[in-house]
């Protein structure tokens, strides 16, 4: 199947409904798409593959509009498998293409893949005519790995973005986003930020800059995973904008654990506290919540609040995932409360503690540290936290 984009511009990816886990870590419940774009002009290019268990159904996408074996260029915006896995088998037949891709990608392509064809490394807005259509690459370092570029037809208007502007679920014949069920696209394309580009919300800011900097006049986006926006290409921009800004959201984010329900009560203490002073709250529970919808919940979070019991002198295990994510994930600093309970040494409170002081992150009074059940006064002290946090969103 493909789909035209724009005259001789297609659509010939394909949906993967298979993969439980992207990159083996974050649910797919809706599927993903592996986006590629064939220009057929006097040149012809391919722009992306796909990840490689589908490349014989990729492959008769592109039959259907020409002979892959003529096709003379072959764009790599970025070198991640999901995107390239496929390149072994386009290089068997399209044997005259040439690859086209940054110099940085140069190198990781070799230690990715053995292929037998001729390189260009594209400096940052070079320039390649195929015939009537000129493509432009410009270089968008870590968006989110550090060779990446995103490629544009002024002729057309369209931005093919690479991993900027997509998200995750399948297209099912819907492949834009005046034919997309647009809700579930906004959150799906969230999760998609939140857990693969978080690390790198720095550089997606400069990257929108440099694309409003160019001052291309955008018709189309069409990135490499998700829906292609030509009814209203600004919105996927201005929500990346908004989702990788500096700028926190005023709620307050919990995220707990809990053994035997004494952490649940002082979270459920707490949440209440927050809601009677007017506080947006969200809560996950570890042993519940996917942990890609808890960074998405917690990412853009004013304050987080962190609770565990102590589990082998650590704080809980799912909540220590939480925050090994965090820190891997280099959330932006922002005040941070602790609450937790244990049976007799404890640690789980100042292992967080630690974690927190590391990363330079304002720790908030009281720390509600609790053995065995919580007494009326630990209780009152959840009432202060409470406060603490409200001050600091207020
Ligand atoms: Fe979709 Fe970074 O690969």
């Amino acid at each position: 199947m493909y789909r035209k984009l724009a005259s001789d511009v297609y659509y010939v990816g394909v949906d993967d409904h298979h993969t439980e886990l992207f990159e083996n870590l974050w649910k797919l419940p809706y599927g993903v798409s592996y986006n590629s774009y064939l220009i057929v002009d006097e040149k012809i290019a391919l722009v992306e593959t796909v990840k490689g268990p589908w490349a014989d159904e990729w492959l008769d996408n592109i039959r259907e509009l020409v002979n892959p074996a003529k096709i003379d260029y072959i764009i790599l915006n970025h070198m991640e498998p999901d995107h390239t896995g496929a390149l072994p088998d386009i290089a068997r037949i399209a044997k005259n293409a040439t690859l086209i891709y940054t110099p940085r990608a140069s190198d990781m392509r070799k230690s990715f893949y053995d292929v037998d064809l001729n390189e260009k490394k594209v400096e940052d807005l070079e320039e390649l005519s195929l015939g009537k259509k000129t493509l432009k690459f410009v270089h968008i370092p870590f968006v989110h790995w550090p060779e990446t570029m995103a490629t544009w037809i002024a002729e057309d208007g369209i931005l093919f973005g690479c991993d900027a502007f997509g998200a995750f679920g399948a297209l099912n014949g819907k492949h834009f986003d005046d034919e997309a069920n647009m809700e579930l696209v906004e959150r799906e394309s969230r999760r998609y930020v939140s857990v693969i580009i978080t690390s790198y919300f720095k550089f997606v800011q400069n990257a929108i800059k440099k694309v409003k900097d160019l001052g291309l006049n955008i018709k189309i986006i069409a990135p490499s995973h998700g829906i292609i926006y030509r009814k209203n290409p600004n919105w996927i921009v201005s929500k990346y904008d908004e989702w990788s800004s500096p700028k926190l959201d005023k709620y307050c984010a919990i995220v707990y654990g809990t053994m035997y329900g004494y952490t649940h009560r002082l979270a459920m203490k707490l949440k209440k506290e927050l809601l009677n002073l007017g506080v947006e709250v969200k809560i996950d529970n570890v042993s519940y919540s996917d942990i890609g919808d808890i960074i998405t919940n917690t990412v853009r979070a004013g304050v987080i609040v962190i609770g565990a019991p102590t589990y082998d002198a650590f704080p809980f295990p799912r909540v220590w995932t939480y925050v090994n994510e965090l820190q891997g994930k280099r959330f932006a600093p922002r005040p941070v409360g602790f609450f937790g309970t244990f049976g007799w040494g404890g640690g789980a409170l100042e292992k967080l503690q630690k974690m927190a002081e590391e990363m330079k992150w304002e720790v908030l009074e009281p720390i509600v540290k609790v053995r065995g059940r919580p007494s009326k006064e630990e209780t009152e002290m959840v009432k202060r936290l409470a406060e603490a946090i409200a001050s600091k969103l207020s």
